[in-house]
């Protein structure tokens, strides 16, 4: 039989042998294997290729990644389950592939045996809590070259890292999660971000910041000159925002605004910078932020809340998972430190530190991003005094913080002093947070940002 490659893989659902030496020019033949795109779970349907691993006519070995793709929460890579030969791609990078749809066909050079197997998925980074270290000694440690040659280029040995992946497998996150947390340097980009982020205009990295942590402050975008209007889709994380914010706009925002002056915590960040920088983690100001919010929910726990419209409910929540606001690669995402009301400082800076490292190389998993139960968008870090920010439902409370500013005030005795300000602007659902209940808490937060070191009375 001479059959064409098409007329194979449309016409039965089988694995197939191609014959035919004209139309298949490569002597070797097997079984086709059309690889359909399996379920990733969160009811996802649909995600969009952001980039192929692989070509046509390529070769692959098992557990090889194949592509990355992105669905509304987090970026997944697909990797292969054969030894074989790529022949067709179902989609060109940046279609929007469907769950259950053929993804990729492959020629696989083994007996037929294992052809009805499935596409292998490989989730995205996991919560940190399933993140604990141990030696696992004479373990054969699964990976793929790439991750291999990412742990050898960064001097990891597989053997100290926990594979997240199916059957223990160790995937890139994993190196990236481990490398985070032992040192909160961040690693090389991939190729795939090395390529975007060549494209992206080059960004100032103050001289202060350890080379390894993502610069902050973006230089101004390249001005884009168009002849014709560009009509596209909403895509991937893009489109979760509008329906996100679709659904923020249903909520009744009560706002309140105040000042904060920071000289004290100004000086008592400096102080513990370098020790913090001394363990390899970045101390700004957000961990500070960020800690004393959990100390003000323990008192007011409406704010750290859910809200369930269709029952009409509120669920008090134990965790105190706060999001912070990221402006990344991939557009606004809003990861979460989970359990701030367990963590000091220190820790919530660290962790800080791997959410960034995993946010500027699109990383970031849905365990990070996902169980969030208030949030802080700190926008004074790009600039702006004041914000009015959006509630993130099912969340009751947000607050947004404006750049710190030195600005002259009156100190207690009356006399002119250089005050470090900041500018906190909060949003909180007026269906069950009144106004005295938000500024209260907004008092709460201020005193102990005034006057840091009344933390450490309350801290655990
Ligand atoms: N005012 C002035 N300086 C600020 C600041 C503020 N509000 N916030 C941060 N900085 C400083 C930091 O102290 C740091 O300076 P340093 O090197 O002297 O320590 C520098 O800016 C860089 O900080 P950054 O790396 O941004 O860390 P961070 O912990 O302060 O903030 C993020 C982390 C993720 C919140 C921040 O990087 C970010 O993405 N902000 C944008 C949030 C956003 O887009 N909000 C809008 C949502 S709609």
């Amino acid at each position: 039989n001479i059959l064409d490659y098409e007329t194979c893989v449309k016409h039965s659902k089988e694995p197939l042998l191609v014959f035919s030496p004209l139309l298949c020019p490569v002597a070797w033949s097997g079984p086709i294997m059309q690889f359909k795109l399996s379920d990733i779970g969160e009811g996802i349907m649909e995600v969009v290729v952001k980039e192929w691993y692989v070509k046509e006519g390529d070769k692959v070995s098992q557990f090889d990644s194949i592509c990355e793709v992105q669905s509304d929460k987090a970026s997944v890579t697909i990797t292969s389950r054969y030894d074989g030969v790529i022949r067709r791609l179902h989609y060109a990078a940046d279609d929007t592939a469907l769950v259950g749809k053929p993804l990729v066909d492959i020629e696989t050079d083994t007996g037929p045996e294992v052809a009805q197997e499935e596409d292998v998925v490989e989730t995205p980074a996991m919560s940190r809590e399933e993140h604990t270290h141990q030696e696992i000694k004479g373990h054969k440690t699964q990976a793929t070259p790439a991750v291999r040659r990412l742990a050898l280029e960064n001097n990891i040995k597989l053997s100290e890292v926990v594979g997240t992946g199916k059957d223990g497998r160790i995937l890139k996150e994993d190196i990236l999660n481990f490398l985070a947390k032992q040192t909160g340097a961040i690693l090389p980009p991939s190729p795939f971000h090395e390529t975007r982020e060549s494209q992206r205009p080059k960004e100032v990295q103050p001289a202060s910041l350890p080379a390894s942590l993502p610069a902050s402050l973006p230089a101004r975008p390249q001005p884009v000159l168009s002849s014709q209007d560009v009509t596209e889709p909403l895509k991937g994380f893009h489109r979760a925002m509008m329906k996100t914010m679709t659904a923020a706009l249903k909520i009744p925002h009560f706002g309140l605004c105040d000042e904060v002056d920071l000289s004290r915590l100004a000086a008592l960040r400096s102080d513990l910078r370098g020790i913090s920088e001394a363990r390899g983690v970045k101390l700004s100001y957000m961990p500070f932020f960020i800690k004393a919010a959990s100390l003000g929910l323990l008192h007011f726990p409406v704010l750290n809340a859910s809200l369930d419209e269709a029952s009409q409910n509120i669920t008090y929540k134990a965790a105190h998972n706060i999001g912070l606001a990221m402006d990344t690669s991939q557009g606004l995402l809003v990861p979460n430190v989970k359990n701030v009301q367990l963590l000091s400082v220190f820790e919530i800076a660290r962790e800080l530190n791997r959410l960034q490292v995993l946010g500027s190389s699109g990383q970031l998993g849905t365990s990070d991003l996902t169980g969030g139960t208030f949030t802080l968008s700190n926008i004074g870090s790009i600039g702006g005094t004041y914000a009015k920010p959006v509630i993130l439902p099912p969340e009751v409370a947000i607050g947004a913080l404006g750049k710190i500013q030195i600005l002259p005030r009156f100190d207690s005795n009356g006399e002119l002093v250089k005050a470090h300000i900041l500018n906190v602007s909060w949003s909180a659902d007026h269906r069950v947070i009144d106004g005295a209940t938000m500024c209260r808490f907004s008092n709460l937060w201020r005193q102990y940002l005034e006057n840091p070191a009344s933390m450490v009375l309350d801290l655990k």
